[in-house]
């Protein structure tokens, strides 16, 4: 049966490399659709034609050399792209948008991991975003040695996961912070147990928040 969302829900997926973020999300998708959900599932950075070529630059390994500024201006461009072209107009149709990963990554990695200015990061991401922020963000969190263990068994390590220990250290620290901040936001869940069980907490977070908003079609 159809089912009907009294507003648009922006929900997303965020964790340190190898947490399963793209695994989980993509289930859910597939069982909210299953239930007669209308949902788009999405990706930053990538979730555009644009996107996909900031994509290319950022992630590929290689010799050009990119500032902390210069790197968090490709992932504000991809965003404001995608906020535009997809984020809200599906929310304006009532969809429910999933996406893996949005604004919260940017903080984490731009502004812990790089230890850029908060308070500009901010700025900066409000331009991009305008104003949109998710109604609900489950952070997967993994330690960062299986994390990259597993990200590098499914593919080559690219130029983001190639980066220092030290940095995913203070990245996956950077998340664990801003979750503390916002509590009731930012859900976190340990992702190191069997994937099943996790996914069985993800649904759960998930579904307990959407069915509010829920009426049948
Ligand atoms: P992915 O591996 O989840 O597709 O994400 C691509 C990489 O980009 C990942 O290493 C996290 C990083 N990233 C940032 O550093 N800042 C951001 O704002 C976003 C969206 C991703």
């Amino acid at each position: 049966m159809a089912k009907e969302l009294t507003r648009g829900i922006f929900i997303t997926f965020e964790g340190p490399e190898g947490c399963g973020k793209s695994t989980h999300s993509r289930r859910l998708f597939q069982e909210l659709v299953s239930d007669g959900y209308e949902a788009v599932l999405t990706a930053e950075p990538g979730g555009t034609a644009l996107g996909q070529r900031i994509r290319e630059i950022l992630l590929e390994k290689g010799d050009v050399h990119f500032t902390g500024r210069a790197e968090l201006f490709l992932f504000e461009a991809d965003r404001a792209q995608h906020v535009a072209e997809v984020i809200v107009p599906s929310l304006e149709e009532r969809r429910l948008v999933i996406c893996d990963r949005f604004n919260t990554a940017t903080f984490a990695y731009q502004g812990y991991g790089l230890g850029m200015d908060i308070g500009q990061v901010e700025a900066v991401d409000a331009v991009a975003t305008e104003g949109i922020s998710p109604d609900l963000t489950i952070l997967l969190d993994v330690d960062v040695g299986t994390g990259l263990q597993r990200a590098g068994l499914e593919r080559p390590l690219d130029r983001m996961e190639l980066r220092s220990r030290e940095f995913h250290e203070k990245v996956r620290r950077g998340y664990i912070a801003l979750a503390k901040n916002a509590p009731g936001k930012i859900h976190v869940l340990a992702s190191s147990g069997d994937m099943d069980t996790v996914y069985g907490l993800v649904k759960e977070k998930v579904y307990g928040f959407i069915e509010r908003y829920t009426g049948a079609g």
